[in-house]
C-alpha cells in the first residue's frame, strides 16, 4: 500500500548529508537502492540524484517492514545521523555516517525491474531506451543529464553577460537549407499544406538581425531527417547565436572566449558530481591552454592536406605528406595514372608498424575502399631494415629509396599511400590516420584540443546534383578578394565560414553572412534557383534585406556534442533524456506509430500502399 507524504517534509538529498549532522534528526526520501537484511540488522542503501546514504536498523523494535523493501521502491525515512558502526565506505561520499531510522513510510512499491540500476550494467541498450526512465535512475546518467544542466546554465550567464538575448523562434515553420532532409508537419487548416520543422533557426535568426537585435542566441531544438550516426539524432539541441556588426574575427573572439569560461568552469561542477579525475584534469589543462595561447586556427586547405578532414584530431601527428612530385616519373601505373588524371599521390607514415602481418595490411586495405581508394600500396621497412613494398615490380631500388626518403622512413615504419582524386586520397589516408593513431596509442583520451577550421570553399561540387552546391548554406559570405572569380572559376572561391573543431569532431560551425542584394542573387545563380525558386524559398528574407540589413554573422554548436565530449561519453544518446535509435524510433513511447483514420481524415491524408511502400498522399 502506498502512502502519503502528509505531514512530513524533506530535510536534504540523500548526498548532502555530512558528518555536521551526526546526532541530528533528518527526513530523506529516495530509492531503495539495496536492500540487506543482515540477521534481524538491516541495511538500506538510499538513493537519490546527489547520491547513496546508508541506513541501519537496530535489530529490538525497527519496523518489520525494513526487511522486506523491495529494491527501487520510492520511500521516506527520518531518524537520526550517526558515525557508521561498521567499516568506512570510500566509494560513498556518505562513507563515513549512517542513519538510524525512527520511522518509514513507504510511498511506491516497485515491481522488480528489468535490469540492475547501476553503473557499468552491459545490458543492451534497447532494453535500457524502452525503460529509459529507469535507466537514467543510474548514477553514471543522472551525472551527465545534471552536467548538461549545468553546463547550459553557464553557457545563459556567459552569453548573457555579453549581451545576448534569448529570443525564441517557432518550430513550426517553412523549409530551412541546411541541406538535411526536412521533417513535414500536414496542416488540418490547409488541406495538402505542410509545415517543415527547423532544421535550424538559420533564417530566422537573420530575421533578427534586420529586426536590430543585434545579439541574439538560444538553445534550440533542431529537426532533420537523417541518417543516424553516434554523434547525429534525428533531434538535436543547437546553440544557436547570431551578431550584427561583426566580422568573422569578433565571433571566433566572443567563442573563444566562451569555450575558455566553459572548460574554466566545468572541472569543478564536474568534480562536485563525481566525474572521474582525469577528465576534469584534462579540461582544467585545456582552460589554461587556451588562456595562454587562445584556439589555434588551421585553413581548410591545410587540415585536408595534413590530415586528410575538415575536422583534424590534433591529438597527434601523423601527418599525410605528398608525394606526388616524388613519383610523377616512376613507372607504378597506379601513381601516375592518378596524377594524369589530375589527382594527388600521399601518404601517411605508422612508426612502429613496419612488421604489421600482411593480414593486417590487408584489413586496413579494406578500410581504404570503403572510402573510395581502389587499394592500399604500401612500403614496409621490418626493424631488420628489410623493405617490403607492395609495389616494388614497378620501381627502381633508387625510386623506391627517393620515395622512402620523402617519407622520413625509418627501420620500423610502415607507409602507406593513396593515388587518386583529392577526395578519395583525404578520405582514405584521413581515415587510416585514425585508425592507426588509435592503434598505436597516440591519441590521449582525456586530451581536449580545439581548432579553429577557416576558409572553407565557398562551393562544393556534387557529382549526383551535377552542379555545385553550397559547402555551409547559400547565405554564407565569400571573400571579397576571390569573388571576381565565381564565374572563371567558382571551386576556388573561399567563404567567410568556420567550424570549431574538438578532438576530431565538428563541435559548432558559422559563418558571416550575404547582406548584399547583388552578391546574395549572384550565389542563388549559381546554385542553380531560378529567380521564381529563390522566391518560393526565401522571398521573405530577400525581402527582408532591401530595409536595411546590418552586416552580420553567426555560429552554432552541437550542444548534445559538446556534452558527450566533456563528459567522456562515446555517443550523444548518452547525454539526451530520451533519445532515438538508429531507425529514428523513440523505443519508449513507441514513436512513430500509426494514427486513426480520423486524424488522417482531418488532415486531408490516405496511405497508399505501393509495391511495399507506403507513401503519404494528400
Ligand atoms: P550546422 O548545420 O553546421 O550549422 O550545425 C551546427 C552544429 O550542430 C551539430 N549538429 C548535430 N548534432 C547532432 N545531431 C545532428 N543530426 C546534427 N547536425 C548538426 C553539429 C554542428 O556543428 N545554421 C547553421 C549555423 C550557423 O551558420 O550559424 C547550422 O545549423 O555540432
Ligand atoms: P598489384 O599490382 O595488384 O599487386 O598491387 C600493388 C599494390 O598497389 C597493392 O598494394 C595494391 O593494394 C595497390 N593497388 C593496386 N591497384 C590499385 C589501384 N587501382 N589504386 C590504388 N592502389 C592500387
Amino acid at each position: 500500500m502506498a502512502e502519503s507524504l502528509k505531514g512530513l517534509k524533506r530535510t536534504m538529498r540523500c548526498g548532502e548529508v555530512t558528518e555536521e549532522y551526526i546526532g541530528k534528526k533528518v527526513t530523506l526520501m529516495g530509492w531503495v537502492a539495496k536492500c540487506r537484511n543482515k540477521g534481524g540488522i538491516v541495511f538500506v542503501d538510499l538513493r537519490d540524484r546527489s547520491g547513496i546514504i546508508q541506513i541501519v536498523t537496530e535489530s529490538e523494535g525497527a519496523d518489520p517492514r525494513w526487511g522486506s523493501l523491495k529494491t527501487e521502491s520510492a520511500i521516506a525515512v527520518t531518524g537520526t545521523v550517526e558515525k557508521r558502526g561498521g567499516a568506512v565506505n570510500p566509494n560513498l561520499r556518505t562513507g563515513t555516517i549512517e542513519v538510524i531510522p525512527e520511522s518509514l513510510r513507504i510511498l511506491s512499491t516497485a515491481q522488480t525491474p528489468p535490469f540492475l540500476i547501476q553503473d557499468g550494467i552491459d545490458t543492451r541498450e534497447d532494453l535500457r531506451l524502452k525503460y529509459r526512465y529507469l535507466d537514467l535512475r543510474r548514477p553514471e546518467l543522472q551525472r551527465k543529464i545534471m552536467f548538461r544542466s549545468r553546463t547550459v546554465q553557464l553557457i545563459r550567464d556567459f552569453l548573457s553577460a555579453e549581451g545576448f538575448l534569448d529570443i525564441e523562434t517557432p518550430s513550426l515553420i517553412g523549409s530551412t537549407p541546411e541541406g538535411a532532409r526536412d521533417y513535414l508537419v500536414p496542416s488540418r487548416v490547409h488541406p495538402g499544406n505542410f509545415y517543415a520543422l527547423p532544421q535550424s533557426p538559420q533564417l530566422l535568426k537573420q530575421l533578427l538581425m534586420c529586426s536590430g537585435f543585434d545579439r541574439y542566441y538560444q538553445i534550440a531544438r533542431c529537426f532533420r531527417d537523417e541518417d543516424l550516426r553516434a554523434d547525429r539524432q534525428p533531434e538535436f539541441t543547437q546553440v544557436d547565436m547570431e551578431l550584427s556588426f561583426v566580422d568573422q574575427d569578433d565571433v571566433i573572439d566572443v567563442n573563444t572566449r566562451l569555450l575558455q569560461y566553459l572548460t574554466k568552469k566545468m572541472p569543478d561542477i564536474m568534480d562536485e558530481l563525481g566525474f572521474d579525475e582525469k577528465l576534469t584534469c584534462g579540461i582544467r589543462k585545456c582552460a589554461e591552454e587556451i588562456g595562454k595561447n587562445g584556439i589555434g586556427r588551421i585553413t581548410w586547405q591545410d587540415a585536408m592536406d595534413l590530415y586528410g578532414s575538415d575536422k583534424p584530431d590534433l591529438r597527434f601527428g601523423m601527418q599525410i605528406v605528398d608525394v606526388s612530385e616524388n613519383v610523377k616519373d616512376c613507372g607504378f601505373g597506379v601513381f601516375t595514372g592518378a596524377l594524369e588524371a589530375g589527382g594527388v599521390v600521399r601518404g601517411i607514415n605508422a612508426k612502429g608498424l613496419g612488421d604489421m602481418p600482411r593480414k593486417r595490411i590487408d584489413k586496413l586495405t579494406e578500410t581504404a575502399k570503403t572510402y573510395g581508394a581502389k587499394g592500399l600500396p604500401y612500403i614496409a621497412i621490418h626493424s631488420d631494415g628489410s623493405v617490403k613494398c607492395s609495389f616494388a615490380k614497378f620501381m627502381t631500388e633508387e625510386q623506391t629509396q627517393k620515395l622512402i626518403e620523402a617519407m622520413n622512413g625509418e627501420n620500423g615504419d610502415l607507409l602507406l599511400f593513396a593515388a587518386d582524386s583529392f577526395r578519395v586520397v583525404c578520405a582514405s589516408l584521413g581515415a587510416l590516420r585514425l585508425e592507426l593513431g588509435e592503434e598505436l596509442g597516440l591519441i590521449d583520451h582525456n586530451e581536449f584540443r580545439f581548432v579553429w577550421v577557416v576558409d572553407f570553399p565557398l562551393l562544393e561540387w556534387s557529382d549526383e546534383e551535377n552542379r555545385f552546391m553550397a559547402m555551409h548554406h547559400p547565405f554564407t559570405m565569400p571573400y571579397e578578394e576571390d569573388w571576381e572569380r565565381i564565374d572563371s572559376d567558382p571551386g576556388s572561391v573561399r567563404a567567410q565560414a568556420y567550424d570549431i573543431v574538438l578532438n576530431g569532431t565538428e563541435l559548432g560551425g558559422g559563418s558571416v553572412r550575404i547582406h548584399m542584394d547583388d552578391v546574395q542573387e549572384k550565389m542563388l545563380e549559381v546554385l542553380g534557383f531560378t529567380p521564381e525558386r529563390a522566391n518560393e524559398q526565401f522571398g521573405f528574407l530577400l525581402t527582408a534585406f532591401k530595409y536595411g540589413v546590418p552586416p552580420h554573422a553567426g555560429l552554432a554548436y552541437g550542444l548534445d556534442r559538446m556534452i558527450m565530449l566533456f563528459s567522456g561519453s562515446d555517443s550523444i544518446r548518452d547525454v539526451i533524456a530520451f533519445p532515438k535509435v538508429k531507425d529514428a524510433s523513440d523505443l519508449m513511447m513507441g514513436a512513430p506509430s500509426t494514427v486513426d483514420e480520423k486524424q488522417l481524415k482531418e488532415l486531408s491524408l490516405a496511405i497508399t500502399k505501393e509495391e511495399d511502400e507506403t507513401a503519404v498522399q494528400s
